[in-house]
This record gives structure tokens, C-alpha cells and sequence, in this order.
């Protein structure tokens, strides 16, 4: 009997290949926003946020795989951030963030992993838990195009999939945007 390998996806960092202004810009991350950047890897997305959100925001970056963390701790203490924090957890869990206070929330090249490895209903519960009620969720993830950078063609996910799999989880989808040669982004609201 064949086993499923499970999709790894822990110390990659696409800072070459997304620009992190450009995203946040279109997921329209406002001044004073408390924002999540959920499997944050090294954090090129979140320091990006941190000037946006200002002294009156916030930014959690949040992942489980330390090494990646380390580099964004280290970018934090040089660079004096001090609306992030880094909170080293499984998204798959229970996260000790209180109810309610995420105006939005972002996985980028994160949701096809879950997706892949059949954990979706473990993360999503969660994410609803931690929005404000009008709170945003933006997916951005690897077009599903052969010979471009990203995972093999077999794990991406399209925008399609990314409404089926979040609609029906309590989302309702918003737009659907170009975020960079490689990548699209999702935005959707909870209901
Ligand atoms: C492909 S990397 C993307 C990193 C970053 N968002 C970027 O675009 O450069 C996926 C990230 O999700 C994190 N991740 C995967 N599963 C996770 C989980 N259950 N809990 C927390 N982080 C997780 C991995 O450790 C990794 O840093």
C-alpha cells in the first residue's frame, strides 16, 4: 500500500520571488491594524507589515519552525520593531491569542501545505476564532502554472480551490487578485 508523503514546508522563505509591499497593498492592510502573518517563515511579509500598521497596530508573526523565527528575531532586535511580535506556534493548535482582535490575517504559500496534508479543519476553527467579526483572511499562494517556482504542480492549489475550501468553512470570498508573477491572492470575510 502506497502512503501520501506529507508535504514539508517549513524553513522556505520566498522573498525572491514576492514582494512583500506589493502584497500588502493589495490585501489593503491598513494604519492600526492588528495583523497575523500565519506560517510567517522568516518574516520578510511581517517586518513589511510592522511599518504599515504603525505604533497604533500590530503584528504577530506566527510559526513553529524556530530556525526561521531565529532569522526574523534577529531582523526585529537590528532593525528596534517593536509592534511584532514572534510567536512560535502550530497553527494546527490552539493558539494563545485571545478571541476576536485579528483584523486580518494572512497565509501566504501556506494554505496549499494544509491542504495537502489533510489539515485544514484544524487550522481554519482557529482563524475564525482570532478575527474580529469583520476580520479579513488573504490567501496568497503559488499559481498553478508548470515551470514556474513553487512546489510540485500536484500540491498547488488554484483560486478555486482556495473559495471551495474556505466557503465551506465559514469564509465568503471577496476578490481574487494578481499579486506577482508567481502568485495570486484571495481575500475573503467571515460570515
Ligand atoms: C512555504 S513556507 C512560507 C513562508 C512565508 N509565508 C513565505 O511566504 O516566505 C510555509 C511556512 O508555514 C509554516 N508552517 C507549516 N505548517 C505549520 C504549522 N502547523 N504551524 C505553524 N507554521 C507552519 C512552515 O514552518 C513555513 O515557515
Amino acid at each position: 500500500m502506497s502512503e501520501k508523503k506529507l508535504h514539508k514546508h517549513g524553513g522556505k522563505s520566498s522573498e525572491a520571488i514576492l514582494d512583500a509591499k506589493k502584497v500588502l497593498s493589495s490585501i489593503k492592510l491598513g494604519e492600526g491594524d492588528v495583523f497575523m502573518d500565519a506560517g510567517c517563515g522568516d518574516g520578510f511579509i511581517s517586518r513589511e507589515a510592522s511599518k504599515i500598521v504603525g505604533a497604533d497596530g500590530k503584528v504577530w508573526a506566527v510559526d513553529r519552525y524556530s530556525q526561521s523565527l531565529d532569522i526574523l528575531r534577529e531582523k526585529v532586535r537590528e532593525e528596534e520593531i517593536e509592534n511584532l511580535e514572534v510567536l512560535e506556534a502550530d497553527l494546527t493548535q490552539k493558539l494563545p491569542l485571545e478571541d476576536e482582535k485579528v483584523d486580518l490575517c494572512l497565509m501566504a504559500n501556506v494554505l496549499h501545505g494544509f491542504l495537502y496534508n489533510e489539515e485544514v479543519d484544524q487550522v481554519i476553527p482557529e482563524l475564525l476564532r482570532i478575527l474580529k467579526p469583520v476580520g479579513r483572511l488573504a490567501i496568497v499562494d503559488f499559481k498553478k502554472i508548470e515551470g514556474t517556482p513553487g512546489p510540485p504542480i500536484s500540491s498547488r492549489i488554484t483560486a478555486e480551490d482556495v473559495n471551495s475550501a474556505l466557503e465551506s468553512r465559514g469564509f465568503q470570498s471577496l476578490e481574487e487578485l494578481e499579486v506577482g508573477p508567481y502568485h495570486y491572492a484571495v481575500v475573503l470575510i467571515k460570515k
